[in-house]
């Protein structure tokens, strides 16, 4: 992945910054946390920030785990950044560890997002400010700001990649006339992920009017997130799941399928794999369905590019960084984050103040001027298909 946008954006940032770090030498803030919103001010070279983030089997959390860090490291702060391997215990563990070693502010992007109820009470009880990255951490008072992308709207964007692969709306988003019917399977991601919740809503209420119509049909009846979940995200699990309903519903491979809502790259190559192996196609122009993603990891950006899937849904993680040092600056400066979104992300115990960016959909048209003309991926790396 290309790094220089980070150091030209890390630069500007880091302008403003010096002058924070200058202020705040002056305010003398003594030891303690900064306190979220508790008015006290402390230079970021005092500060260190523990980083938790779930998994390195994704590029997309590697990506963000190595922005979040150079783009805090930039602009002054020590860094403690940890990888969990999608295991609860151990992401628990580093969290505790964190707080032992005297973080400052944590950032988290949780496995299960109401797994980790100990360890934020622990960081709250020091005062410690709680930035829940891109996953929401459900459950708990003790979460104080939220950065992540518009989740309901990637759910209606996966959806309307799918209707547009179909024929069913147009390149706009207008409807075509097209009524099918054409047949389509549904996966959702990890239940205990908030997001793959807002996902499916997002999706599955742009789905519904076109199913209740008769252009799509569900032929499984498999239409509950729990029916078409994915714990972990697991594209192994994906596989297998593709494979059984293949088996249970379209002949082993002989029936038509259409189309495949997928919510998460890794899922679509394993739906892919079960595809190809059941023979149909090795193309979308050969009778390879339909099938959707999220994440333009690089491996599905060729597969786009090469005709075999076809679309994904691109969160450039940069920005998502660059809002995860945001605020933990202002946190620095004794200052609450920036929300732009205070009504949607309900935790279950209060609305959290969140900054929601926004998301495109790739398709094989837009690869060039979305993900290559913007330095996410080079025209290199999406002809081999990794990053280089
Ligand atoms: C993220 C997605 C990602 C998924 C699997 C979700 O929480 O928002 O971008 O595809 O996790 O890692």
């Amino acid at each position: 992945m290309a790094k220089n946008i980070w150091t030209t954006r890390a630069a500007v940032s880091l302008a403003g910054l010096s002058l924070v770090g200058a202020l705040a030498a002056c305010g003398g803030s003594g030891a303690g946390g900064a306190g979220a919103g508790g008015g006290e001010e402390q230079a970021p070279e005092d500060m260190t920030i523990g980083v938790a983030m779930p998994t390195q089997t994704s590029e997309r959390w590697i990506a963000d785990g190595e922005a979040v860090k150079s783009g805090l490291e930039e602009a002054g702060f020590e860094v403690d950044l940890q990888f969990a391997n999608d295991d609860i215990p151990t992401q628990q563990q580093q969290i505790d560890q964190m707080i032992t070693k005297g973080a400052d502010i944590l950032v988290v992007a949780s496995i299960d997002g109401t797994a980790l109820g100990n360890q934020l009470k622990a960081a709250a009880d020091q005062e410690i400010p709680i930035i829940a990255y891109d996953r929401l951490i459900n459950d708990t008072e003790n979460v104080d700001h939220y950065v992540t992308f518009d989740n309901y709207n990637v759910g209606v964007q996966q959806a309307t990649s799918l209707l547009q692969g179909l024929g069913v709306l147009d390149g706009e988003g207008n409807e075509t006339g097209e009524a099918g019917p054409f047949n389509i399977e549904l996966f959702a991601g990890s239940l205990d992920d908030n997001n793959a919740h807002f996902f499916w809503k997002g999706a599955m209420e742009t789905l519904q009017p076109h199913i209740d119509a008769g252009t799509l049909v569900v032929e499984s009846g498999q239409t509950t997130i729990e029916q078409a979940a994915t714990l972990r995200w697991s594209q192994e699990t994906a596989q297998k799941r593709m494979e059984d309903l293949l088996t249970a519903h379209y002949g082993g491979g002989s029936g038509q399928l259409d189309g495949v809502l997928s919510p998460y790259d890794g899922i679509s190559r394993g739906i892919i794999t079960a595809l190809k192996n059941a023979g149909y196609g090795a193309t979308i122009e050969d009778g390879l369905p339909v099938v959707t993603g999220q994440d333009a990891e690089i491996a599905s950006v060729k597969l786009i590019n090469d005709g075999v899937q076809y679309a994904t849904i691109f969160k450039d993680t940069r920005k998502l960084a660059e809002q995860a040092v945001a605020a933990a600056t202002s946190y620095a400066e004794g200052e609450e984050p920036e929300a732009n979104d205070t009504e949607s992300y309900d935790n279950g115990v209060k609305v959290v103040p969140s900054y929601l960016l926004e998301s495109d959909i790739v398709v094989k048209d837009n690869i060039q001027s979305l993900l290559i003309d913007s330095d996410y991926w080079t025209a290199e790396e999406v002809e081999a298909g990794q990053a280089g």
